[in-house]
């Protein structure tokens, strides 16, 4: 059995949070092990409590359009969210619950060891830039601990805000790019603060 294989059963047997007991199917996330780049959404909504997989409703759609325009495909990333099991009624996700689903989350990325994690929306962004607004940060990246960070907007509120939209079609044409330097930063190990993209 694969680490992840492991990891998924025990995030299944999970039953720390109230809305464990009103999920259909725990949603632990899916996609390459070896994976470069990890996205990191907020919380399954009801496609993904149905199916048991991140981003399959009309955001994973966008977000799988979003990854076509930098030719990369779902299987080719990990794709993960800040909580694994679904907030009734869609409610966005509490502190405790996000407190809870926290060492799932690390142990994901122990595993994967990204060379870059994107955050989708607010609640991921706050795990690595906290204290900043998504709209001053979308499109920075931040090194850290041979990670690099990078923020977006989610999916799902860019996909009706036609001005978010554009931000977040040239934030995710930034990648590529990120993902070539972090490459050669960490070959090189020059200084952590070199990257052109990267916040002040
Ligand atoms: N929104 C999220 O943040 N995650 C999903 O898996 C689906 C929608």
């Amino acid at each position: 059995m694969s680490a992840l294989t492991d990891l998924y059963q025990q995030i299944g047997g999970c039953f720390k949070c109230e809305i464990a007991r009103s999920r259909c199917q725990v949603v632990p996330g899916e996609g390459a092990e070896n994976a470069e780049i990890m996205f990191i959404g907020e919380a399954p909504g009801w496609h993904e409590d149905q199916q048991g997989r991140p981003f399959v409703g009309p955001a994973g759609q966008f977000l799988e359009q979003l990854l076509a325009s930098i030719n990369l495909k779902r299987s080719q990333v990990y794709i993960a969210n800040v909580i694994k099991c679904r907030p009734p009624e869609n409610r966005d996700p509490l502190p405790t619950e996000i407190q809870n689903c926290h060492a799932w989350l690390d142990a994901q990325i122990d595993i994967i060891k990204p060379k870059i994690i994107v955050t989708l929306g607010r609640y991921s962004m706050a795990r690595y830039f906290p204290g900043k607004s998504i709209s001053k940060i979308h499109g920075t990246a931040q090194k850290r601990d041979g990670v690099v960070y990078f923020a977006m907007y989610h999916p799902a509120a860019a996909l009706h805000q036609f001005s978010l939209r554009q931000d977040i079609e040239a934030d995710m044409k930034k990648i590529p790019s990120l993902l070539a330097e972090a490459k050669n930063i960490r070959e090189e190990k020059p200084p952590p603060q070199q990257l052109s993209m990267f916040e002040a």
